[in-house]
C-alpha cells in the first residue's frame, strides 16, 4: 500500500507515495469546484451540503422526484441532526442545489461522486445494479475530464467494473479517472463524522485524480491513505465488518456475564482501557444491525468464498448477531411466564439513537419473535414515522408511558436518552406488572428495583 498520513492542523500535501511524490493539482483558480452528487441519501445528501459548506458548486441528483421536491424546499427526508442547517445554508448561498437530471449535474462538473445504495441481493453479495446504472448512465454526459467517485460501499474490484462500464459506453475519447473513495460516517453524527473524519481512503492508480482528491479533502485536515482501488475497498469492509465483530464479541461476552453473575459494563471499562482494545462498540444490546454492518458482513463472506476463503469466524459473528434477539426474547418470555396475550411496550424501534433509520433494525427481529409467540406490541419512537409500526404491525403510542399503559413489560431496544427521564413512578403505576427489559443496558437497575420494578439488562 502507498499510504501515508499527516498531522490534522498540518497544510502540506496529505499524500507522499512513490511515483506520486510532489504532485500537485490545484483545484481551481478560486479553489471552488463543481461537483455532481449522485443519490441524495444518507451519504449523498451529508457529503453534498457539507461539500457546499467547504465552499464549492454542489448539483445532487436523485431518481426520486419527491425527494427532490422536499430538499429544493430545504426539508431533510429522514432524520439527521444538524443537517437541516448545512442544506440550508447551501441551499441559500446558492451553492447546493437539487434536480432529477443526472445531465444537469454532470454539466460541467469536476468530480462525480456516486452515493448510492448497494443492498444484499439473495445470495448475500452487493447488489451493484444501481452503481451500473449510474456508472453507464454518467458516461453519456462526460465532456470534459471528471473524477468518478465511488462512495457506495461496494466489493472489491467494483472500481474497474465502474470504469469499464463507463469506458465501454463514452462516446468519445474525453478522459476521465474512477476512484475509489469509501464512506465511514456514521448516521446520527453524519455531518460531524464528515467535517471530521478519522481518516480518508482513496483507491486510485492515477495520479491526477489522487492530487486532485487530495486536494478536496484537505481542508478536513484529516490523515489521507491513497492506496490501490482493491484496498481501499477491502479497507471499508474489513472496518465494518470488524466493528460487527466487536458486537458480537461482547454480546457473547454478556451471555456468559449473565450466566456467571459477572456485570458486562465493568468487564468492557476493564477490557476498554487496554489501549490496543479501546472502549468502542464493546456495549452489549439486541445485535447489530442498521444499512451497513449486517449487509458488509454478509457481502464480506461473498466475497471471500467467491474467493476461495471460507469466512468462518464472520460467519459466527452473524450467527451471534441472530442469537441475540433470541436471548432478549427469553428473558422477557421467562420474566412474564410466556408472553401469549401479554401487551409488551417496546420503547425504540430505530437500529440505534439519533437516527430514523429501522434498515435491519434488531428491534423488528425481536418483535417479530414476541410477535410470533403470541404477544401484542405497542411502541415508541421519538422519529421513526408511522409507516415503520403500521408495516410491522405494531400500535404506535404517542410516549414512552402512554406506550406502557396496562404493559406486561418495557422492552427498551434502543438507547434513546429520552427513556431516561421518563417519570418511573408514575410508569409503575401505569403498568399491568412493572417489569423492564433493558437490552441497551441504558438505564439504572439499582434505582429501579428500589422503585419496585424487576428489571434486567444484558449481561449485568
Ligand atoms: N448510511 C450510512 O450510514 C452509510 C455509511 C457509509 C457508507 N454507506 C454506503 O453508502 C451507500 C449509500 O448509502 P445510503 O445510506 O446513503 O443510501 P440511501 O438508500 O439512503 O440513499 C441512496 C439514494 O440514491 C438514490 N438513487 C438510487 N439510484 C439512483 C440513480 N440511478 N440516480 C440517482 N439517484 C439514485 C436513491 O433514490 C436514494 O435517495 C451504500 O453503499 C452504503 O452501504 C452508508
Amino acid at each position: 500500500m502507498r499510504a501515508s498520513s499527516r498531522a490534522r492542523s498540518s497544510t502540506a500535501p496529505s499524500w507522499r507515495n512513490e511515483g506520486l511524490e510532489g504532485a500537485w493539482y490545484p483545484l481551481s483558480r478560486d479553489a471552488s469546484v463543481r461537483i455532481a452528487i449522485v443519490g441524495t441519501g444518507y451519504v449523498g445528501l451529508v457529503t453534498g451540503a457539507c461539500f457546499a459548506d467547504l465552499g464549492h458548486e454542489i448539483a445532487c441528483v436523485d431518481v426520486d422526484p419527491e425527494k427532490v421536491d422536499k430538499l429544493r424546499a430545504g426539508q431533510i427526508p429522514f432524520h439527521e441532526p444538524g443537517l437541516d442547517e448545512v442544506v440550508a445554508r447551501g441551499l441559500e448561498s446558492g451553492r447546493l442545489r437539487f434536480t432529477t437530471s443526472l445531465a444537469d449535474v454532470m454539466d460541467g462538473a469536476q468530480f462525480a461522486f456516486i452515493c448510492v445504495q448497494t443492498p444484499p441481493a439473495n445470495d448475500g453479495s452487493a447488489d451493484l445494479s444501481r452503481v451500473e446504472q449510474v456508472a453507464a448512465d454518467i458516461a453519456q454526459y462526460i465532456q470534459s475530464y471528471v473524477v468518478i467517485v465511488n462512495k457506495s460501499t461496494v466489493p472489491v474490484g467494483s472500481r474497474d467494473f465502474v470504469e469499464q462500464i463507463i469506458r465501454r459506453r463514452l462516446p468519445s475519447n474525453v478522459e476521465f479517472d474512477v476512484a475509489s473513495n469509501p464512506e465511514f460516517l456514521r448516521e446520527g453524527t453524519a455531518v460531524f463524522d464528515f467535517m471530521h473524519p478519522d481518516r480518508i481512503v482513496v483507491g486510485t492508480a492515477s495520479e491526477r485524480a489522487a492530487g486532485l482528491l487530495t486536494e478536496l479533502y484537505r481542508p478536513l485536515g484529516a490523515p489521507l491513505i491513497v492506496t490501490d482501488p482493491a484496498t481501499a475497498e477491502m479497507i471499508k469492509y474489513a472496518s465494518n465488518t470488524f466493528l460487527a465483530t466487536k458486537i458480537s464479541f461482547i454480546n457473547a461476552i454478556a451471555n456468559i456475564c449473565d450466566a456467571v453473575g459477572a456485570d458486562v459494563k465493568e468487564v468492557a471499562l476493564g477490557m476498554g482501557y487496554d489501549a490496543r482494545i479501546g472502549f468502542e462498540f464493546l456495549k452489549p444490546g439486541p445485535g447489530f444491525g442498521g444499512s451497513c454492518l449486517p449487509k458488509d458482513s454478509r457481502a464480506l463472506i461473498r466475497v471471500a468464498l467467491d474467493n476461495g476463503y471460507d469466512f468462518h469466524l464472520l460467519k459466527g459473528v452473524l450467527d451471534v448477531n441472530d442469537e441475540q434477539h433470541r436471548v432478549i426474547v427469553r428473558k422477557v418470555e421467562r420474566l412474564l411466564d410466556g408472553v401469549q396475550g401479554k401487551t409488551i411496550a417496546v420503547w425504540g424501534l430505530a437500529f440505534k439513537p439519533n437516527t430514523d433509520d429501522t434498515r435491519d433494525s434488531p428491534a423488528f427481529a425481536v418483535v417479530r419473535l414476541l410477535m410470533d409467540a403470541g404477544a401484542r406490541i405497542r411502541g415508541y419512537d421519538p422519529v421513526v414515522g408511522e409507516g415503520s409500526f403500521v408495516s410491522a404491525g405494531i400500535d404506535r403510542a404517542a410516549g414512552p408511558i402512554e406506550a406502557a399503559e396496562g404493559a406486561h413489560v418495557v422492552l427498551v431496544l434502543t438507547e434513546w436518552n429520552e427513556f431516561r427521564w421518563v417519570d418511573f413512578p408514575k410508569l409503575h403505576a401505569a403498568m399491568a406488572t412493572p417489569v423492564i427489559v433493558d437490552a441497551r443496558n441504558l438505564l439504572d437497575p439499582h434505582s429501579l428495583r428500589q422503585m419496585g420494578f424487576t428489571y434486567e439488562g444484558v449481561g449485568r
